[in-house]
């Protein structure tokens, strides 16, 4: 057996597997797709083949995150037929082996269908199951869970209690009005998501200016993005991502309050809002959240609204003093 990165006149050998009848299922993506449309995605990250008598028969991609707090983390994919799963293994093993060594990455996630005949070889690798995302995947016409694999390596700075959100106050209720999000919003939105109890729980960074947040509020990004305010001033945010298609029927929600005017009825507004945009207007499939583990108070407000936790992302962010654990929730509409 012998494993190399794959040469730019290798990719479409890796390409054929991947639209192999007896991968393509478990990958997600069509068997009767031609190799070549899937060079695209071939050329992201690092690829890596394992080979038996100058065959190609097995696949990897490392592709590090590009959030700037998951800059640890690198998705990976595995992929091989029957034929190769010794070497599925072997590359598995190899991918942690340079983490290792040669990168300053201390994660790996690799997402799979849970009857991926590679399944076995990443938990010989050292892949732990971390969370189960229920109706996640599609496969044969049907939904399907999505297994997340986590490797993590030893020694890794965890992020001490003691920085865990704070839990916001029990306010009295007010009335909250609910509009979409403009461009005007900008400056508000790039004062609101610098405080520290809003970047401590939403994954961003100090760094994003009232130009980005007013680029981002004109686009399209998202399926929804609305604001709440309370006496006509804007106290918080939250946003809908729904990418399209029957494999992906599921959207992602972020959301935001202001420190000031936590616990007073509008992180719940807003949600109930996008919930019914997804589950009414778009007719998703599932609805899903990260969320800081030790975020008590938002874990609260996500599962009083339905939201099932799903399993613990391992150390995948930085959170101001060390790396810390999210935990994934969902609402699953129809399976
Ligand atoms: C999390 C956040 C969005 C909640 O918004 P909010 O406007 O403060 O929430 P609401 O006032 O609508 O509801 C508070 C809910 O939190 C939960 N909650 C509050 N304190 C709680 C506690 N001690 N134990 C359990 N749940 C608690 C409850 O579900 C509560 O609802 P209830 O008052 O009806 O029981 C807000 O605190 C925030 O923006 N935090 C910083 C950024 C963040 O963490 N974003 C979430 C990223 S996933």
């Amino acid at each position: 057996m012998h494993i190399r990165p794959l040469e730019e006149a290798d990719r479409l050998a890796a390409a054929a597997i991947r639209v192999r009848p007896d991968v393509a299922p478990y990958l997600g993506v069509s068997a009767q797709r031609r190799p070549e449309t899937c060079l695209a995605d071939l050329r992201k990250g690092h690829v890596l083949g394992a080979f038996r008598d100058g065959q190609m028969v097995a696949v990897a991609q490392l592709r590090p995150s590009s959030r700037m707090r998951m800059r640890h983390v690198a998705s990976v994919d595995l992929y091989c037929g029957a034929e190769g799963i010794d070497e599925a293994e072997a590359l598995a093993a190899h991918l942690v082996y340079i983490c290792d060594h040669w990168l300053q990455l201390w994660k790996l996630e690799l997402a799979a269908d849970p009857e991926a005949p590679w399944l076995e070889a990443a938990h010989k690798a050292g892949f732990e199951l971390e969370q189960t995302r229920r109706s996640r995947r599609w496969r044969a016409g049907e939904s399907r869970d999505e297994l997340l694999l986590g490797w993590v390596q030893s020694g890794l700075r965890i992020a001490t209690p003691t920085s865990a959100s704070p839990l916001p106050p029990r306010l009295p209720k007010r009335p909250i009005t609910l509009r979409p999000a403009v461009p005007d919003d900008a400056e508000r939105f790039a004062t609101l998501h610098h405080e520290d109890s809003v970047l401590r729980g939403t994954l961003q960074t100090p760094l994003r200016n009232a130009d980005t947040w007013r680029g981002m509020l004109g686009g399209d990004q998202t399926a929804a993005s609305l604001v709440a305010e309370i006496d006509g001033r804007l106290v918080g945010s939250g946003a809908l991502f729904a990418p399209g298609g029957p494999a992906h029927q599921t959207g992602v929600i972020g959301l935001s309050v202001e420190t000031a005017s936590q616990g007073c009825g509008a992180g719940t507004a807003i949600m109930r809002e996008l919930i019914r945009i997804g589950r009414d207007d778009l007719g998703l499939r599932r609805i899903e959240l990260e969320v800081d583990a030790e975020n008590v108070g938002a874990r609260g407000l996500y599962a009083k609204l339905g939201f099932v936790e799903e399993g613990l992302r391992r150390q995948g962010s930085w959170r101001i003093d060390g790396y810390a654990s999210a935990i994934s929730m969902a609402i699953v509409y129809r399976s």
